[in-house]
């Protein structure tokens, strides 16, 4: 177990690259299994999320090898098609492997997903989807067993609401199916379309991706393209780290961070007082003196605000003069990372979807656990920006998202080390 002991109150100042997008890699390195020959990622973020996929990947019998941001994964010998319930339960993104699965093989067997405890995390639409497809899938004791014992047809889906896994785990399904596939009220984000630029380069048939419906005509196989294939940045990591800058002060340029997928994150930095630039792909923040409130922030799906950045944008406004309001409209469990900033002396006030954030002076260090990913990484923030010294335990949820989080905050002088928490 380790912890992160952040001591705040250091300015921040010069450049951060941004990683490659954790959940852009995920369901890119799923796909790998539908392609024959051997696929080249690069930019991949090194990320315990990314090496639970690559073991799920090799599980399954396929070669994976990994140096440093890049990756390469044949799946030609495929062997396996059951992924093992310790696998399944490091992540929620392994769900996607039954759309994989399924289109390569015909059947699978796999578990329910793990992942950060957000509330409920139903898969309900997966499920609906591959039965409408030809799957059959049975439900033993938490074992999910699928067959397409006719190969999975290509149909209209309309999905309830644009649930970006949902989106995702039929496109992997259907880019082989017979006909044609229309995802109707599809997920939009930037993510999505990455995956479908993989896919179409692997000779998959997409059309619509970024809007409301997609079109998928099923080919008969699909060839790891010839060319390296680049993982988009990861937007929620460039949020974060323009949020350490606007906690703790200074100037930070963030490189090669795709500012297009920020544009419902700016206005609030900017309303919060912060300075921002945009120069193509690179973001340029500059903070001093006292933040203000920002207008209410409802987390929406793309192009909305991300619930991904919801906790993140939280960590500054706790110290910004005013109130902020948010309201959490995706996930039902996304306020556990306030309990540990008030311990920092914030003042929030949540409930059920709502939480009011009334600026304080300054917040103060504390000993606290990360809840999940993104609130740890809101607890981090807020720690580079508190008097005195904190220290965050549970990094392991960080590590799912962030790569080397300390390494890259001191090259930017934050005063932050990572230790090994010791056994009481
Ligand atoms: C993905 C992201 C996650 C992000 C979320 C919302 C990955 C690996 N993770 O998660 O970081 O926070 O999108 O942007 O890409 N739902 C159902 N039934 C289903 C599926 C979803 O009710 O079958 C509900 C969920 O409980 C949730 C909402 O739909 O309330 C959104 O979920 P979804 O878009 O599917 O999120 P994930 O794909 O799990």
């Amino acid at each position: 177990m380790q912890k992160l002991v952040i001591e705040g109150g250091t300015p921040l100042f010069g450049e951060i690259m941004t990683q490659g997008a954790k959940n852009a890699v995920l369901p890119v390195l799923a796909a790998c299994v539908l392609c024959e020959g051997t696929v080249h990622l690069k930019n991949c973020p090194c990320i315990s999320d990314r090496y639970a996929s690559a073991r799920i990947l090799s599980a399954l019998g396929a070669k994976v090898k990994t140096e440093g941001n890049s990756l390469t994964a044949d799946c030609t010998g495929l062997s396996s098609d059951e992924i093992s319930c310790y696998l399944m339960k490091a992540m929620r993104s392994s769900i996607i492997f039954m759309g994989a699965l399924l289109g390569r093989t015909g059947k699978c067997t796999l578990c329910y997903p793990g992942g950060c405890n957000l509330g409920p995390r139903p898969i309900d639409m997966h499920i609906s989807a591959m039965r409408k497809m030809g799957g059959i899938i049975s439900d033993e004791h938490g074992v999910i067993s699928c067959s397409a014992p006719d190969g999975l047809k290509g149909c209209r889906h309309s999905l309830s609401f644009p649930s970006v896994g949902a989106t995702e785990n039929i496109m992997l399904a259907a880019v082989c199916a017979e006909g044609e596939t229309i995802i109707s009220n599809a997920a939009r984000e930037p993510e999505i379309c990455c995956l479908a630029d993989f896919l179409r380069a692997c000779g998959a048939k997409i059309s619509g991706d970024g809007g409301g419906r997609i079109a998928i005509e099923g080919v008969k196989k699909l060839t790891a393209p010839d060319e390296a294939f680049e993982i988009i940045p990861d937007r929620i990591a460039a949020a974060t780290y323009l949020s350490c800058a606007a906690c703790a002060g200074g100037e930070l340029l963030i490189r090669d961070c795709a500012p297009a997928h920020l544009e419902a994150v700016l206005p609030v930095f900017e309303q919060a007082g912060c300075r921002l630039k945009v120069f193509g792909s690179n973001i340029y923040i500059y903070r001093k003196g006292r933040l203000r409130a920002a207008d209410t922030i409802r987390t929406m799906v793309y192009p909305g605000f991300p619930t991904d950045a919801q906790a993140i944008l939280m960590a500054p406004l706790c110290t910004a003069e005013g109130t902020t309001v948010f309201v959490e409209n995706i996930f039902e469990n996304r306020y556990r990372h306030t309990d540990a900033l008030c311990r920092m002396g914030a003042d929030i006030k949540a409930e059920g979807k709502v939480a009011v954030v009334t600026g304080v002076p300054r917040l103060y260090g504390t000993v606290a656990e990360a809840p999940d990913l993104r609130g740890g990484a809101a607890l981090v923030c807020a720690a580079l920006g508190a008097e005195g010294i904190s220290e965050i335990s549970g990094v392991n949820y960080i590590d799912r998202g962030y790569e080397e989080i300390e390494r890259v905050l001191t090259a930017a002088g934050a005063k932050i080390r990572r230790e090994a928490e010791k056994l009481p």
